[in-house]
């Protein structure tokens, strides 16, 4: 496209919230640190992986050839953008233009499918990104916005719970919505946080409105564990930069080559555990904690839980938070699957 009139430029069709939990708010970052590591078995969240170095490491692993699970999603999403942009829009008059909300949107790269079926559909778009980190959302909206110039971007940096308040604030402003949860996201939740957070966001949405989940599939215990344990070390220099960041962010003094990356599928919970495990017994020091942390050698921080989903489980889960599964499809080699939810019209404003 040569010279085409542009509706404003970039920065005039993006707006950038900030919500609580974000990069934005340390002083929850610290307060979770100090809890996690001061309980038994020591933790720590992972939506604090995403800083920026973070959101660059899992970019990187998206391309690792042994984690599928991107690419077995794009593949779906290239070939089932239309079928969702029409089930999405389904049932409504033809002018009524769909509102696109992300959660967990990273760079949004598979998002492009399905921004580009909704505008073969309809002349503008509004696309709202949610994610933790900010500079994967400003690198993500910026791309879009230039080969896009019919789009609005409107992102909320911070986490879920936070952006799921401002959401219902403006529930009515929207006309219909389609709402994203791609990449697994959903596998950082054990069974009731899940139902939870799909219960609150079924309630920032009205009924006939689509939820599309990206679930990872059960399978063979190995491909799932090279999937989380890479040769080149990608994965685990994602992990270890949560130690790295407490060092930058909050004074500490972890000796990063004393710790090592473990993952390992559990079968019976149906999830891969990520832990940072002590090679030796040794302390470190969070100064702006006042905190010391003494590791047994061996001793574990578990940092995320990914779990695995079967077909049966996200028809269960999507009626418990108000939904029905109306549609599944795998890529060709079934490792994964996206899901497309409906909201029935009980509990409208749970
Ligand atoms: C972003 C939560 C979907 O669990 O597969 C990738 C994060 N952790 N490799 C996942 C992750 C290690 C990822 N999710």
């Amino acid at each position: 496209m040569a010279t085409t009139t542009i509706p404003g430029t970039t920065d005039a069709r993006l707006r950038l919230h900030r919500v609580g939990g974000g990069d934005g708010a340390p002083a929850s970052f610290a307060a979770d640190v100090r809890r996690g590591l001061t309980s038994t078995p020591k933790r720590l969240f992972p939506k604090y992986f995403y800083d920026a170095l973070g959101s660059a490491l899992f970019d990187a692993i998206c391309r690792l050839p042994e984690y599928y699970l991107t690419r077995a999603e794009d593949e779906i999403l290239a070939r089932r953008a239309d079928d969702i942009a029409r089930a999405a829009r389904e049932g409504f008059g033809e002018r009524a233009p769909v509102t696109l909300v992300e959660f967990g949107s990273g760079s949004s790269t598979k998002t492009r499918r399905v921004i580009e079926a909704l505008l073969r559909r309809q002349d503008g778009l509004t696309y709202i990104p949610v994610d933790i980190s900010v500079s994967a959302l400003e690198a993500g909206a910026r791309a879009l916005l230039e080969s896009h110039p019919q789009l609005r971007v409107e992102a909320y940096a911070g986490d879920y719970d936070a952006a799921l308040a401002r959401l219902g604030e403006r529930r009515g402003a929207r006309g219909r919505t389609l709402a994203l949860f791609l990449g697994s996201n959903i596998g950082n939740f054990d069974a009731g946080e899940a139902e939870d957070f799909l219960r609150r966001v079924r309630s920032v949405l009205r009924p006939g409105d689509a939820l599309l989940v990206g679930a990872d599939l059960k399978k063979d215990a190995g491909v799932l564990e090279a999937a989380y344990d890479d040769p080149l070390g990608v994965t685990a220099a994602f992990n270890l930069n949560l130690l790295a960041r407490i060092n930058r962010e909050l004074g500490a003094d972890f000796d990063l080559r004393s710790f090592r990356h473990v993952a390992r599928y559990d079968g019976r919970a149906g999830r891969v555990e990520m832990h940072l495990e002590s090679t030796r017994a040794q302390t470190a020091r969070v100064s702006s904690l006042d905190l010391e942390i003494s590791f047994g050698a061996g001793e574990r921080v578990h940092t995320e839980n990914s779990y695995k989903y079967d077909a049966d489980d996200l028809s269960g889960l999507a009626a418990r938070a108000g939904f029905a599964l109306e549609r599944t499809w795998r890529d060709a080699a079934g490792l994964f699957s996206s899901n497309l939810l409906v909201a029935t019209s009980r509990d409208d404003a749970a």
